[in-house]
């Protein structure tokens, strides 16, 4: 259970806990907060499934939104050391930080062929994943359809929430 219970929390107090669940983006938090909230999102995974309705829910252009507010993985945000502290420890997590010049470079290229072709940047829940399977899945997806990736990337994104979520029990 996520302490305090976020079904006894405030509007301004969810949003402050539950604000940076999904990446710049506290409007979920607050639509969720809106929808009611009831004992059932009192556990990281009823509250991971609430907020990652509020999102499926979205209009396309919403979406769109959440998913250009995710840095690059392995990119230029990353190497200044300009991520959220999420984002830092997902990356690092997956061990992005210890790429070799040349990762880095294929990273590069992907990133920037990814984003040419969809408008948006390349998004995966990373933990547990190394380089070798980030890669491979990087190869894979760039064949899909945009619809399809933008449909993908918000899966990818409710993913990313559930694991932070689940990181809030003490
Ligand atoms: N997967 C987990 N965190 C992130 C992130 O910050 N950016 C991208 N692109 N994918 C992620």
């Amino acid at each position: 259970t996520l302490t305090p219970r976020p079904s006894t929390l405030d509007r301004a107090d969810f949003v402050g806990r539950f604000g940076d669940i999904y990446e710049h983006s506290p409007w979920v938090a607050e639509e969720t907060w809106d929808n009611g909230l009831t004992h059932d999102q009192d556990t990281p995974s009823g509250l991971a499934s609430a907020m990652g309705a509020v999102l499926a829910a979205a209009s396309a252009e919403r979406q769109l939104e959440v998913i250009r507010a995710h840095p690059d993985l392995a990119g230029k945000a990353a190497l200044a050391g300009d991520l959220t502290d999420d984002s830092t420890r997902e990356q690092a997590g997956a061990g992005l930080d210890q790429c070799t010049p040349e990762e880095l470079a294929r990273f590069e290229r992907l990133n920037d062929a990814y984003k040419a072709r969809f408008g948006f940047p390349f998004v995966m829940a990373v933990r547990g994943n190394d380089r070798h399977a980030i890669l491979a899945a990087f190869e894979t997806r760039l064949h899909n359809s945009p619809d399809e990736e933008r449909r993908t990337a918000i899966e990818q994104i409710n993913r990313i929430a559930r694991l932070r979520l689940e990181d809030r029990v003490a």
